[in-house]
């Protein structure tokens, strides 16, 4: 790879992608691929933290990685690839788990929500998801990770775990930044506007899929929660519901949020929600379109999985050789 900055980022392949998913990260990916080196992974190993079924997990895996080119990205431009077909991301992670305190674990906000979410399943693994995730970005020594707000916390612990580690054995990794939009970092639920959007809400009415009809997306969007002010005003303190579908609609169309309360000026929430819901499925036609036409052609979509694999691997390489040879690990003739 040529000496441009290293992006990497992720998606869990549970559940359906969601609006929220394709607006906080997915879309902001789309132009990074011309000016930097791009590496998309298919966490599946992060998705095992909460149960899946076998066969859903491999079809999902595969619809995941053809959105991620449906969406736009160029297989040949960035490097996509599936994180279980590069051990060096399970291995690392172990070691990183050796600078990592369990203390600054238990303050993490998705481990506290998910813990109480599956109450009957606080597994090891859900605990150290953060290690695990600063594994993927530290291997490809990335400098900029892509990422809705959520994540942000997750971003925050990965530099510190490899602060810790440079302090004692030298710069070994790169410290990364997020990289968060400005608008759609944190889309919310659209039954529950102060919640946000997430593919394993139980309400599917809370969320829209990638995958959902145009129908659905406007029976969806009619249904959605707001406040009886009937104003179109961008207040995410006193009008959280119209704030977020304001923020779906400027993200999509580029629009001001002042450009957005010009427009519909004396209409009501009615008209507002139609345009939302009509302009999301607009936007995801023709990604459904090529989505559908990819998961037909199950040997391309292979044969992308497997060549991204060769790459993350060739990449990752480097970079878990010097840690072990730093760490004092013998290594094998
Ligand atoms: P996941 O699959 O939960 O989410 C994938 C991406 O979608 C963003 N996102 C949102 N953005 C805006 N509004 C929402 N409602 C919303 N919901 C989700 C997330 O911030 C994320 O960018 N832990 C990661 C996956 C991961 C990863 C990594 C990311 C594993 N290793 C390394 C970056 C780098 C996650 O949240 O996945």
């Amino acid at each position: 790879m040529s000496q441009k900055k290293i992006i990497f980022s992720g998606v869990q392949p549970s559940g359906n992608l969601t609006l929220g998913n394709y607006l906080g990260a997915i879309l902001n990916w789309i132009p990074l691929q011309e000016e930097y080196n791009c590496i998309y992974s298919i966490v599946d190993l992060h998705a095992l933290t909460v149960r899946q079924v076998p066969a859903e997990l491999r079809k999902k895996t595969r619809s995941l990685l053809a959105l991620y080119i449906a969406c736009g990205l160029d297989p040949e431009k960035n490097v996509l690839f599936v994180q279980s077909h590069n051990s060096a991301h399970a291995e690392l992670a172990w070691i990183l788990n050796c600078f990592t305190y369990t203390g600054e674990l238990s303050r993490m906000t998705q481990f506290k929500e998910k813990a109480q979410k599956h109450a009957d399943n606080i597994n090891a693994g859900l605990f150290t998801y953060p290690v695990l995730m600063a594994a993927d970005i530290l291997l490809y020594q990335a400098d900029l990770v892509p990422v809705g707000e959520d994540q942000k916390q997750h971003l925050e612990i990965t530099r510190d775990i490899a602060q810790r580690f440079n302090n004692i054995y030298g710069d070994v990794f790169t410290i990364p930044e997020p990289y968060i939009p400005k608008v759609g970092a944190r889309i919310m639920s659209l039954q529950n506007p102060e919640k946000k959007m997430s593919k394993s809400d139980e309400n599917p009415n809370s969320y829209i899929s990638l995958l959902d009809k145009p129908d659905v997306i406007m029976s969806k969007f009619r249904r959605a929660v707001t406040d009886s002010e009937a104003i179109v005003r961008y207040d995410e303190e006193n009008k959280p519901g119209i704030s977020n579908l304001m923020s779906i609609y400027s993200s999509i169309t580029g629009k001001s949020y002042g450009d957005i309360e010009k427009e519909f000026e004396g209409l009501g929430y009615g008209d507002f929600k139609t345009a939302v819901g009509q302009t999301v499925a607009e936007t995801l036609r023709p990604i459904q379109e090529k989505h559908d036409q990819l998961m037909s052609d199950k040997a391309y979509l292979d044969n992308i999985m497997k060549d991204g694999a060769q790459r993350a691997e060739g990449l990752s390489y480097r970079t878990l050789r010097k840690v072990y040879k730093k760490l004092g690990l013998v290594p094998r003739s």
